[in-house]
Parts: C-alpha cells; structure tokens; sequence
C-alpha cells in the first residue's frame, strides 16, 4: 500500500523540550491509525506539525509526494487535511445546520472560506451536502436549527467531526475525539468513526489521537505509543496490549492504560 502521508524524523523543540522527536511514520491510503501516548507525549505537537501550526525544527512531512512541512495552515488545509481539536471548536452563535453548511462551502476554495454569503445557484447542492453530514455523524435533526452552543458537549464533538469531514478531507486527523464525555457516550463515537471509515473507503485516511485504549482496539488498525516524543511503539492493537515497553510507559506514570 502507498502511504499518503509520511514523516521523516519529524522534530519541533520548544527551547530545550523535544516535544517531538525524530519521528518516521506511514499513513497508508484508507487506513485508520491511532495514536496513543501519555499525557505530554507529543501527540497534539505532531498534529499541529502535520497541519502547518506549528513549524517543524526539522525533519519532513510527505503529502503524497509533496513535503508540506512549514506550508502555512491554509495551503495545507486545501491540500486535504482536516482536523478536529482538543477542545471543542465551533461558531458557538451560527445554528448547528450553519456550522455544517459553512464547512461544505469551504471546500478548497479560500475565497468562500466560512463566506455566510455563497453563490446562490449553488445553495441546493450546498443543503443536501449538509443533510448528508448531519446524518452520517447521526446529529439529532430536531437540533439541527438551533445554536450549536446550546447542544449537549458531546452532540458538540460529534458536530466538530462533521465539520472536519465536510471540507472534503483526504486525511482527517481527530485528537481526542471523546474528551470530556461520559462512559455512556463513548460507544457512539466510536461507531461513527467506523460508520465514516466505511462510507469513505480509500477515499479517507484517518488518524485518531486517543486515550482510551479500548476505543483505540476496536477501531484501530495499527497503534502508534509516543513517549516523550519518540515512537516508543507500533503495531496492531493486540501487539501493542501486550508490549512489555508499553505497559511500562504507561504503569510508571500517573496515566491510566484503559
Ligand atoms: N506551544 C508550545 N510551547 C511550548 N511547549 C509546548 C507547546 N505545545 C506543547 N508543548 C509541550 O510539548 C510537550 C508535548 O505536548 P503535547 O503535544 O500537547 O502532548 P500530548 O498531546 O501528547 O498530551 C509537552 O511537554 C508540552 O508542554
Ligand atoms: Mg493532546
């Protein structure tokens, strides 16, 4: 299989902090990987290299055949990828349904980029997208028309996946996209996440940042363990679970590996 993406000793430093380290990896083309790793391990650092906020220290990153490294977030955007953060990031006073429609129309297109005010000719083609989305992350129709701030948290992550993947991403990177929600909730997420892998196909590469190692077993794969920077580990989540250096990584910190 092609990787779509590859990095090549990827390095960012913050004064005398490695925060990523050397690090060389291949996202082949429709896989699904996750990214695993302690708290502080670099796995939001390699995403915000990867999306062009942050300028790598050195090393490359292979978009195709073309290193994107330090192309500023914009370019690396309409190159084709796309992704959710951390911490819930949406238009808080547009309507649920808006917050959709806006990321639709930003389609690799700068001059229309989050433009309220589209071409009217295309406002049909713009609301069916938009439905689509709405339907394949499963967002209650009922709160559809609503100010997106007024859904419940985790009806918020869910509208944040949609937004990443209605700009029509080749790579869409999801940093831990259930942060902040109950036991209960999780299981849905991860649903969708296959649901969305399945109705992509080859057209979509994923990589999903998750603490959660049974979320990251279910939906993964392969499993890539940073610590401290560095890939420590890789390999499919049954390798992983039972990597002695892993385990090690994880019981001699204060993290949890569930
Ligand atoms: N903009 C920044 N400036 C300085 N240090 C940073 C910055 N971003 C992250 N760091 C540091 O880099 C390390 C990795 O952080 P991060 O990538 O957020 O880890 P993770 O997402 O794995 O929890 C941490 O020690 C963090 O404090
Ligand atoms: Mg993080």
């Amino acid at each position: 299989m092609t990787a779509i993406l590859s990095t090549k000793s990827l390095t960012k430093e913050f004064g005398g902090l490695v925060a990523v380290n050397k690090v060389s990896l291949d996202f082949e083309k429709g896989s699904l990987k996750s990214i695993i790793g302690p708290n502080g391990s670099g796995k939001t650092t390699f995403f915000n290299l990867l999306t062009g906020v942050l300028k790598p220290t050195s090393g490359s990153i292979f978009l195709n055949d073309r290193d994107i490294a330090g192309l500023a977030p914009h370019t690396i955007s309409q190159l084709g990828i796309s992704r959710s953060y951390q911490i819930t990031n949406i238009f808080p006073y547009l309507t649920t349904f808006e917050n959709i429609r806006l990321a639709v129309q930003s389609r690799g297109n700068t001059q229309v980029h989050y433009n309220l005010v589209g071409k009217a000719s295309s406002y049909a083609e713009y609301h069916e997208e938009t439905f689509r989305f709405a339907d394949l992350i499963g967002i209650d129709p009922i709160r559809l028309y609503a100010p997106a701030s007024l859904l419940p948290h985790a009806e918020q992550r869910k509208l944040e996946i949609a937004m990443a993947l209605a700009t029509n991403p080749k790579l869409l990177l999801l940093d831990e996209p259930t942060a902040g929600m109950s036991v209960e909730e999780i299981p849905e997420i991860y649903e969708i996440l296959l649901k969305i892998k399945k109705s992509f196909g080859d057209n979509l590469t994923m990589i999903v940042i998750e603490h959660k190692m049974g979320i990251v077993m279910k939906i993964s794969q392969e499993v890539i363990v940073l610590s401290q920077g560095s890939v420590l580990a890789k390999g499919t989540p049954k390798e992983i679970q039972n990597n002695e250096n892993v385990l090690s990584a994880y019981l001699g910190g204060i993290h949890e590996f569930t």
